[in-house]
Formats: structure tokens, C-alpha cells, sequence
């Protein structure tokens, strides 16, 4: 059988790297170049790029047929005439693809050459590239994890299709489609605009400036900002016409959004400026991370798009003095409060992790300048209760259920409308607990089916009510309390245990009276938050997972520094020290509203117990790293009354109780609870289905382990414990982080 053959219409950058990138990975099929210059070939031929060159399409189309593949990668102005010697020349069952950087002009030329489309013609466009250009430009690694878009028709033939996404995936290139129409637009905006600036800066300084050496004085800056300026002009220029509507959009809207940059600096205007530059660092160390693949904390992409697995070898002990990450529940909250109070609020020890960064985020789409974060340190520049702006499209909280249903409460007094959207976990998790009081306060509040996510909130005037909760739920607590801001009259609620109270707290910070009556909280409409500095102290939950470790590795002793230990939260430590812990508080203050201490924990051999109903929501995010701490002690731990554990990130009882079981321990999972009898923890691989808390609780099983413990999925420990592994290390927990 003849070999097949891949036929390169224009040696520049991107058909030569084509051919040289499948040459270096073997691909045994004759490669041959049409180009339009001798020297071309000879330079063609000398680097073996190709395996023969041609001057005209003619001298070769006899030879094609099935199987066989034309690429066209002439400047996009060019296309028209290779077509239509493609259709006096080739076979139709030659598969036919194109480099060009705009779709529509190609396609409107193939229709104009052939009056309709051939099955024959993938439309094609490689987004990959560089300043240099020409056959001696070649590079055989061009394409590696960079995309091409393909933008079949509906008349595309799918054996040409799937030839040609094998083609560029040979090339180690990732290949997506998307309609022609959306390939044009984002393209127009997200490359051809930058382009047109880039040349049109460059032009300007060196041409119109009046200091004709004015390049000496450009730094690193406009260096990184103008390299695109070299590309090559004839292709650029080809670009530009071929794309003019979408190119003329983008550009009308930046020369929009430009003038208003130059009022706000004739103006003196700082809020538009830094509300603009902060959205746009925001945005732009996004793209950065989403370009070289990190989770969400630097990035709007959630985590749940990488696999992270620990490997975490048996034993150890831990020790050193440390502070884990802000208070989850607290960054939340100084982001909504001040972001609605009048004034700069400063935030420190701001948790930099996925889910408060989402809170961070949905505030800057409401128009709210926010500054940093920057270790821990946050400005908020208030807009006042009535000052956010409607979201351009849905408000977007990754994993993070605390942003969604305090969110749902605030969006229910805001004179428009928002859509709450999360990642795959977030999707699961029940929303009526929110919607049905938001109802009752006569806001229209739609979800998907069973209550689900989205969550879609029509923005309104709610009616004041009372709330007589039938969970205890800090976050449903909280997002009564949001509505009540906005409605005439006291709103109020009761709850049937005692749960975090730390929105009632920083509500009276910022100077907004709440009142609280045993199970009852209460406030008034209409009033005003004002601005104040924000403290954050350690999480108390993050803190759990050090505070077990050290309580089940023999010879462990640490100190966990400037923890928040609110009494609705502290029921870690009361759980703990019933099952014989050793565990001080030192250094106790009160910091901004909430209590903190330095926590010491030295290792002590723990017993079973019957955990108290009562401390149940004052530890509820503890129990799966509790459940570790049960299966290390000595004897039997019951816990009931904790039925919430089934609807957090995952079902906890069932999750946990399923690895515990894979690593031998005899834990049985009950409606409200578990039931667990200490023993010999082994080794094994354990899910984690997505939850943070249960993968790092598995972490620290390992301390006590005959063997590695493998804990799959780990992304979303970065929601809330950015610097785990890295800490978890430092202090003794021999774990290593896999990216698979
Ligand atoms: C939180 C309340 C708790 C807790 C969550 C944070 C909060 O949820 O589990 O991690 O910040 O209000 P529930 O209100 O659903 O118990």
C-alpha cells in the first residue's frame, strides 16, 4: 500500500512546525510542501522539514486521494485562491484543513469557490505561534498543550473530522470545536484586539512621539506588552480585514472603556481606577493560573479540574509552634459586611483559600473594589447597603455553600436579579433551607429540581419575619439575618441549638445593633454598617486536623497560635478533652468581637466515648478528623444527633465510615451519627468525594497507620487550607502530593 501523504500548502511558522512536529514523532507518512519561491524549498529540504517541495499544488494532486491530507496555512487573505485550485485539482476524497486565524472568511469562500460545503474541508485554526515567522522558524514543539479549534459544519464529513483532530492531536496539541461564529468573536477579543494595540502603542511611541529615542527608556513593561508588535504584518494585516465586524466590536468597546480610564484619571476619579485595576489583576492572575493549570485560589476555574492525590507514609510525630490559616466563616462574612458598609473596611489574616476567594470575587462582579488580598491583608472599599451593582452574568462561588446561602440572603434586598452557580459538589447540596424563609419574607427565589443549584433570587424588599429554624444552621441563621437588613420592621429567628454566631458578632462590629436573647436573634431593618478593621483569627476547624494529629502520634507536643476559639465553635477541644486529650489554652484575648488563644497539644493516649448531643454543632465541621481521633482510641465512640453531616461537601457519616472501613476499623454508620470501636488503623486508598475536610482527616490517620494510606482526590483541600501539605510536612506528616 503507498504511503499516505501530508500535503503543506506555505512553509511559514505553521505548516513547517506542523511537519516538523509529527516528523520528530514518527509519523511515517511523505510529507511534501508547495511554496512559492525556490529558496524556500531548498531551505525546506536542507532542514528536512519536509520530505519533498513543490512549486504549484498541480504538480502533485494527481497523486492524492483517500486518506491523504491538505493543509492550507497561507495568510488568511490568501486561502481564497489555494481554494480554488483545490477544487480544480483535488480529489474529493482528499481530507482538507486550514490554519487561518478567522473562520467565517474562510467559510465564506469555500461556499463562494465550491457553492456549498464539501465534506471534504475541516476548518481549522491552531492557537499557537510566535514573532518569528518563515520555514526557518520551524519548530517541532510549537503545538504541545497549546489548542486548535476546529469549527466543523454540519456538512464536515466525520472521517475527515476525526482525521484531522488525530493530525493535531500527533502533534500534542489539544484540539476543541466550537461553531465558527464563537471562534471569530473570542478570537476578535482575545487576539486580534491585542494585537491591533499592541501595533498601533508601538507605531505611536516610535513615529508620533516627539523624543525619537524614546525606546531606550522602555523597561521590561513594554517589552512583555509589545513583543506581539513583531508578528508578522501581512498575516496581521489579513487578519484584521478578514474579522472586521467582531475586530470593530472589540475595539469599540476598549475605546470605550479607555475614555472612561481617561476621565477617571483627568477626574481624580481613585474609585474607577482602582475598581478597574483591581478587577483586572483579579482577572489577569486567573488567566495566569488557568494557563499554567493551578486550582482556583489563583484561579475562577475550580480545582475540581485537577486530580490530587497524598500519599502519606505511616508514623511520625509532630511538633513546632504555628498558626494555621484564617477563619473560613469569618473571611466570608468581612467580605459581605464590608463590602455593604459605608467606608474602607481592613481586613487581616483573610483566608486566601478557594471558597473565600469566591466570596471575594462574586463582590467584585457587584462592582466593589476590592484591594489584595496580599497576605492575609484585604481593603475593602464599601458601597454601602444599597450600593451593589447587578452582576454582568452569574455570581459563581465554586465550592463554597457558605458563599451561596449568605449570598441568597443579601441578594434577596438588591433592586435586581442573580443567579448563584457552583462546581459539580456545590450542585448537590440542598438550597431550600434558604429559599423556603426567603420565600416566606415574599422574595421569589427559583432553584433546579429538589432545590438544587442554581439558585436564582429575585432581588426585592423582604417582609420582616420570625424563624423558628428546623435545623441548626449558622448559614440559614445568617441569611435571615441579611434579608432582615433590608426589610421594615425586626426580623428574627430561633434557633433549636446554639450554632456559630459570628455574623451577630461582626454585624455589631461594624456597628449594626443585633440582639440576642438565648436561642433568639433579632435585628432591624434600615440601619447602616460602618466600616472597621477586621482581625481573623486562625480557623479552629483547620486547627482540628493538628490537634488530632498530636493527640493520637505518641510524642507529639505543638502549639497552634491566634485560634479562634468562639464558644459555638470550640466543641473540638471539649470533645477532645473528654476523650483524654491533653490540650492548654494560653494567651486567651478578645480580638475584634471574638475570642482567641494560643491551643497546646501534646499527645495523650484517648478512650471512647458517648459524644454529648449538645456539642454536636459546636464541632460540626470537625467530625470527620474526630472520627480519625475514634478509631485511634481505646474502646467504642458513639455520636448521634449529627443527621447534617450527610449534607455537607459529602455525606460525611458515609464517606468517612467507607474509608475507615478500607483501612480496617470497625465503624458503622448510623441515620445521625456513627458508631466506632478503636482499633488498628491499615493501610489502603480512601475517596474523598470531592470534601476537603474529609481528605485531610485521612491525612492524619496516616500518623497511625501499619501502612501508606493513598487519599484520592485532594483538589478542594485548597478551599479552605491553602499550604496544607506543605505545613502538614513541616510539622511532621510524612505526606506527598501527586498531580494525576
Ligand atoms: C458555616 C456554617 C456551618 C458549617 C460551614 C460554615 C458558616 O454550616 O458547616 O462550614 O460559616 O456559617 P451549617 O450552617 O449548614 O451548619
Amino acid at each position: 500500500m503507498p504511503t499516505n501523504k501530508i500535503v503543506i500548502i506555505g512553509l511559514g511558522l505553521i505548516g513547517s512546525s506542523l511537519a516538523a512536529a509529527l516528523k520528530k514523532r514518527g509519523d511515517e507518512r511523505e510529507f511534501i510542501g508547495v511554496v512559492r519561491r525556490q529558496t524556500v524549498v531548498d531551505t525546506a529540504l536542507t532542514m528536512g522539514v519536509v520530505d519533498r517541495a513543490v512549486l504549484s499544488l498541480a504538480d502533485i494532486a494527481g497523486e492524492l486521494g483517500e486518506g491523504d491530507i491538505v493543509f492550507i496555512s497561507v495568510p488568511t487573505l490568501s486561502v481564497e485562491k489555494v481554494l480554488a485550485q483545490a477544487k480544480k485539482l483535488l480529489d474529493p476524497a482528499v481530507t482538507i484543513t486550514d490554519g487561518a486565524s478567522v473562520k467565517g472568511s474562510v467559510v465564506d469562500s469555500v461556499k463562494k469557490i465550491y457553492g456549498h460545503i464539501p465534506p471534504q474541508f475541516v476548518p481549522g485554526h491552531p492557537i499557537a505561534g510566535s514573532e518569528k515567522s518563515g520555514v526557518t522558524a520551524a519548530n517541532a514543539d510549537l503545538y504541545i498543550n497549546h489548542r486548535v479549534i476546529l469549527t466543523p459544519l454540519v456538512e464536515t464529513g466525520a472521517a475527515h473530522l476525526q482525521s484531522i483532530i488525530k493530525l493535531w492531536q500527533a502533534a500534542e496539541a489539544e484540539v476543541l470545536t466550537m461553531s465558527v461564529e464563537e471562534h471569530d468573536t473570542v478570537l476578535a477579543a482575545t487576539s486580534h484586539l491585542p494585537h491591533a494595540i499592541a501595533y498601533s502603542l508601538v507605531d505611536t511611541l516610535a513615529n508620533d512621539s516627539e523624543n525619537k529615542n524614546i525606546f531606550r527608556y522602555a523597561a521590561g513593561g513594554f517589552r512583555d506588552f509589545t513583543r506581539i508588535a513583531s508578528s508578522d504584518p501581512r498575516m496581521w494585516h489579513d487578519i484584521m480585514l478578514a474579522n472586521k465586524a467582531s475586530v470593530l466590536g472589540a475595539i469599540d468597546l476598549f475605546q470605550s472603556n479607555l475614555s472612561k480610564m481617561r476621565s477617571a484619571i483627568d477626574n481624580d476619579d481613585s474609585d474607577h481606577l482602582l475598581n478597574v485595576f483591581t478587577r483586572a489583576k483579579s482577572a489577569r492572575d486567573h488567566f495566569a493560573s488557568l494557563i499554567s493549570q493551578q486550582s482556583y485560589t489563583q484561579s475562577m476555574s475550580s480545582s475540581t479540574e485537577k486530580t490530587m492525590r497524598y500519599i502519606v507514609s505511616p508514623g511520625g510525630q509532630l511538633s513546632g509552634q504555628f498558626r494555621v490559616p484564617g477563619d473560613k466563616s469569618m473571611s466570608h462574612r468581612s467580605i459581605m459586611l464590608g463590602s455593604i458598609a459605608n467606608g474602607v473596611t481592613e481586613v487581616e489574616g483573610f483566608l486566601e483559600g478557594e471558597d473565600a476567594l469566591a466570596t471575594l470575587q462574586a463582590f467584585r462582579d457587584m462592582g466593589v473594589t476590592i484591594e489584595g488580598p496580599d497576605n492575609g491583608h484585604v481593603r475593602i472599599h464599601g458601597v454601602g447597603l444599597h450600593g451593589l451593582k447587578a452582576p454582568a452574568g452569574e455570581l459563581y462561588v465554586g465550592n463554597a455553600g457558605t458563599a451561596m446561602r449568605l449570598l441568597a440572603g443579601l441578594m434577596a434586598g438588591q433592586d435586581f436579579d442573580v443567579t448563584l452557580t457552583g462546581d459539580r459538589s456545590l450542585t448537590k447540596r440542598p438550597m431550600n433551607r434558604v429559599a423556603n424563609p426567603l420565600r416566606e419574607m415574599s422574595i421569589t427565589v427559583d432553584t433546579a429540581e429538589n432545590g438544587r443549584p442554581p439558585m436564582i433570587i429575585k432581588g426585592g424588599k423582604p417582609q420582616a419575619i420570625h424563624y423558628d429554624m428546623p435545623m441548626a444552621s449558622a448559614q440559614v441563621k445568617s441569611c435571615v439575618l441579611l434579608a432582615g437588613l433590608y426589610a421594615q420592621g425586626t426580623t428574627s429567628v430561633v434557633e433549636p441549638a446554639p450554632t456559630r454566631d459570628h455574623t451577630e458578632r461582626m454585624l455589631r462590629g461594624f456597628g449594626y445593633e443585633v440582639k440576642t436573647d438565648g436561642a433568639h436573634v433579632s435585628l432591624q431593618g434600615g440601619g447602616e454598617l460602618n466600616a472597621v478593621a477586621i482581625d481573623v483569627p486562625a480557623d479552629i476547624s483547620s486547627a482540628a486536623f493538628f490537634m488530632v494529629a498530636a493527640s493520637i502520634a505518641p510524642g507529639s507536643d505543638i502549639t497552634l497560635q491566634h485560634v479562634g476559639i468562639n464558644p459555638t465553635r470550640d466543641g473540638i477541644i471539649s470533645i477532645l478533652r473528654l476523650m483524654g486529650a491533653d490540650i492548654t489554652l494560653s494567651n486567651q484575648r478578645e480580638v475584634g468581637g471574638e475570642p482567641v488563644a494560643d491551643i497546646r497539644v501534646k499527645y495523650a493516649p484517648l478512650n471512647g466515648i458517648d459524644i454529648p448531643e449538645e456539642f454536636v454543632p459546636l464541632a460540626i465541621d470537625e467530625f470527620p478528623v474526630l472520627f480519625v481521633a475514634a478509631s485511634c482510641a481505646q474502646g467504642k465512640t458513639v455520636l448521634t444527633g449529627a443527621e447534617e453531616l450527610r449534607v455537607k461537601e459529602s455525606d460525611r457519616i458515609q464517606v468517612m465510615a467507607d474509608g475507615l472501613q478500607t483501612l480496617g476499623i470497625d465503624a458503622q454508620p448510623t441515620p445521625d451519627g456513627m458508631v466506632i470501636v478503636g482499633g488498628q488503623l491499615g493501610e489502603g486508598a480512601v475517596e474523598t468525594h470531592d470534601d476537603h475536610r474529609i481528605a485531610m482527616s485521612f491525612t492524619v490517620a496516616a500518623l497511625r497507620s501499619s501502612g501508606p494510606i493513598v487519599v484520592n482526590n485532594c483538589a478542594h483541600v485548597a478551599t479552605s487550607f491553602p499550604g496544607f501539605v506543605q505545613l502538614a510536612q513541616q510539622t511532621g506528616i510524612r505526606i506527598e502530593e501527586q498531580v494525576v
